[in-house]
């Protein structure tokens, strides 16, 4: 395993550092992604080990970690934004970088499709339907993986009050003191809330505390239980009633999946 992960960390270092002339700011957002891919890699392969996977899955796994957002660079570089409202779908983009590349070089075949199906569906509201259970599989590994570093990013910032405004957690939103009607209603029936919807930074919070309905696998519930993601998002919301019916409804719902 550690002769496969350093083979394709090295082909990732590779790709990487074949851009030249960034600005300073490109230099760090490049930075955030790589550090990005490499935690959500090695979340993977630690929930493949969870589910007693072999090894040759456990190296997919990481594989699918490491390169779901390798889109992000080139979209950055050419369109200067992660918006994929105003540029491209990065998980698209990921998929045509990774074909035009040499990458598929390190699977065989059948993973090669496993792969491409994972990275393509990895920022997607619904997984398709009708698809085979190891697709599954792989999509709902790094989905998960995907969401716990995300969660472990945003607390941190949410937690550090020192912590400078990040345009990409922030949305560039008004604070809000109220959740909006639409986004209250969905995550009390117990769906995730949609991007569309929301309409201020605390809209956001309650998006975020939404994404536990689309987690999978009982050890995530246990990294989320561990590392108090829903607490930490919760203490940085504003307390009223609205706020605090959403927080009760999630956390009912993340401690069930724990102990389930
Ligand atoms: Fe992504």
């Amino acid at each position: 395993m550690e002769e496969w992960v350093n083979l394709s960390t090295k082909k990732f270092d590779v790709y990487y550092s074949s851009f030249n002339g960034l600005t300073e700011e490109q230099q760090n957002n490049f930075k955030i992604k790589k550090d990005h891919s490499i935690r959500v890699a090695e979340t993977a392969l630690q929930l493949a080990e969870r589910l007693d996977l072999g090894e040759k899955d456990k190296s997919l796994a990481f594989f699918i970690g490491l390169f779901h957002d390798i889109g992000r660079f080139k979209q950055l570089v050419e369109y200067n934004t992660f918006d994929d409202s105003k540029s491209v779908d990065h998980a698209d983009y990921s998929l045509q970088v990774l074909k035009d590349g040499t990458f598929f070089d390190l699977l065989d075949e059948k993973q090669t499709e496993l792969a491409m199906f994972a990275i393509a569906n990895h920022n997607k509201r619904n997984l398709p339907k009708g698809m085979s259970e190891e697709e599954i599989l792989f999509a709902k590994i790094i989905r998960d993986a995907d969401k716990l570093d995300i969660l472990k990013v945003l607390t941190d910032y949410y937690s550090n009050p020192r912590a400078r405004a990040n345009h990409t957690l922030t949305w560039e939103m008004p604070t809000g003191t109220a959740v909006s009607k639409d986004v209250w209603k969905e995550v009390v029936k117990g769906s995730l809330v949609s991007k569309e919807k929301v309409e201020s930074q605390l809209d956001i919070k309650v998006m975020q505390l939404s994404w536990v309905y689309d987690i999978n696998f009982k050890s995530s519930f246990e990294v989320v239980m561990k590392n108090r993601f829903l607490e930490k998002i919760y203490n940085s919301m504003p307390k009223n009633d609205k706020v605090i019916e959403i927080y009760r409804t999630i956390k009912v719902y993340a401690e069930n999946k724990f102990l389930g």
